[in-house]
């Protein structure tokens, strides 16, 4: 039932100069959280996708912490560099390497060395030298996980690097991948997105994710040119448009379902559709609620389970309403259904994979061995699948 898949002329290496024609916020006023919608337009770029693929983009860091590290080395920015991580073969201008193909968070205990050889202030030194004591191993692994380079930069304010010197301790910028939201069936010329914005603080400091809060803050609606391109995936809806799918996606994990029922819809599939989302609070966080309840009232979703985490003392998860709905859940699995699990991989996939061996035993009357083997058949068939992160 996949879509035909054409090639394009852009791809990772060359990706497309892209338009986010839309950037609005899916939480309502009072949520804790801040998840994004945003289209993206494909243009001209001959760029195709399937549900289940994911749109990778490569963000730029944020102006004021690149401008903040150029002063703190006392450069201008147009000194130019050959980072030895990006193996260029002419060099370009610190600025350029620090705003568009440099990391500039996850230090390592290389740059302590580094500014320890160098430092000639002798409290800086001692600092470092502090740091750098074997014994002290956990503390530095501590100290550099609550910090970014320029934290390090400001506290030792005596020790300069070179603008050299400093891009041979940075890691390249990584694009970020994002499952897509959308159905190519329906959006034949956009993705859609939903991005949770990373923020929060370290060592005193407010953190931005680098790519979430490029989309939400920096990226200008149909300005700013957006390099993306399509990361193709075995994750998709079943290919016989006969059988039921179980889709479990709390928070951004509900993306590529969104996708998926789009596009069964589309393509007329005769299977049922069972939703599972969770977030923290109903009033608040029940993305794309419209849609959902719309599906659902048409009869185009036969359920829709939603789990609260905050809306009460104890915390209600998805896998606490699959379990609820064991005897059901198990009644379509056996009748080859699909099961899909979308979101946060080191918690809740580990949990809901839990939730979903613990099902097929009871009902299913099989020992653990017995359901482990289910489930390992499961995904042999392509009947379990993950997309987690
Ligand atoms: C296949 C795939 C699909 C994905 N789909 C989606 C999707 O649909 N939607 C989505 O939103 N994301 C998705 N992601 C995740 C996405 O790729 C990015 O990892 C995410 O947006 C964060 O990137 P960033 O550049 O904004 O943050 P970064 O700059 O990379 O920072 C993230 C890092 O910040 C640190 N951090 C975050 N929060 C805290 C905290 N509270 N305290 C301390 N440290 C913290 C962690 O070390 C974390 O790794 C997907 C990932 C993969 C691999
Ligand atoms: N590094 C981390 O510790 C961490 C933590 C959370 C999210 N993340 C990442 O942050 C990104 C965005 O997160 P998101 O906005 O999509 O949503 P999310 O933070 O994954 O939360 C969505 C819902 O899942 C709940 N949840 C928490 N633990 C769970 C578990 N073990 N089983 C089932 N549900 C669970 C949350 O409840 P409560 O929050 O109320 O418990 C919330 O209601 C993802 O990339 C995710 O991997 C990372």
């Amino acid at each position: 039932m996949s879509a035909p898949v054409a090639t394009s002329a852009f791809s990772k290496d060359n990706p497309f100069p892209a338009k986010v024609t839309e950037n609005r916020l899916l939480n309502k006023p009072g949520s804790s959280k801040e998840t994004r919608h945003f289209v993206v337009n494909l243009g001209d770029s001959g760029l195709h996708y399937k549900a289940g693929d994911s749109l990778g983009v490569f963000p730029t860091n944020r102006p004021v912490e690149v401008a903040e590290i150029l002063e703190k080395i006392g450069a201008t920015g147009d000194e130019l560099v050959s980072p030895a991580m990006l193996k260029l073969s002419t060099p370009i201008p610190l600025r350029e390497a620090l705003s568009h193909r440099l990391a500039l968070g996850s230090p390592t205990s290389k740059i302590i060395s580094t500014l320890f050889a160098k430092a000639t202030d002798a409290n800086e030194k001692a600092r470092l030298e502090a740091l750098l004591k074997p014994e002290a191993k956990d503390a530095l692994a501590g100290y550099l996980d609550e910090r970014e380079y320029i934290d390090i930069l400001s506290e030792f304010p005596n020790t300069k690097l070179t603008p050299q010197e400093l891009v041979d301790h940075l890691r390249k910028l990584m694009p970020r991948l994002y499952s897509i939201a959308s159905s190519s069936r329906v959006y034949p010329n956009e993705i859609h997105l939903t991005v949770a914005i990373v923020r929060y603080t370290t060592n005193h400091r407010e953190r931005h994710g680098v790519c979430s809060t490029f989309l939400a803050d920096r990226v200008r609606v149909s300005e700013t040119p957006t390099p993306v391109f399509v990361s193709n995936s075995h994750f998709g809806p079943p290919e016989d448009t006969t059988k039921d799918a179980i889709m479990v996606g709390p928070g951004t994990g509900i993306a590529p379902f969104r996708a998926f029922v789009q596009d069964r819809i589309a393509a007329g599939a005769t299977g049922r559709n069972w939703v599972f989302f969770g977030d923290q609070k109903s009033h608040t966080d029940f993305l794309y609620q419209e849609e959902w309840e719309t599906y659902l009232a048409e009869g185009k979703i036969t359920h829709l389970d939603l789990a609260w985490s905050r809306d009460q003392i104890l915390k209600v998860y998805v896998q606490d309403k699959m379990r609820e709905k064991a005897a059901e859940l198990w009644s379509w699995i056996k009748g080859g259904g699909h099961f899909f699990v979308c979101g946060d991989a080191k918690r809740m996939a580990k949990d809901v994979d839990q939730a979903l061996h613990d099902i097929i035993a009871e009902q299913g009357g099989m020992t653990i061995e017995q359901a482990q083997d289910y489930v390992k058949q499961m995904k042999k068939d392509k009947r379990y699948q993950r997309d987690v992160y």
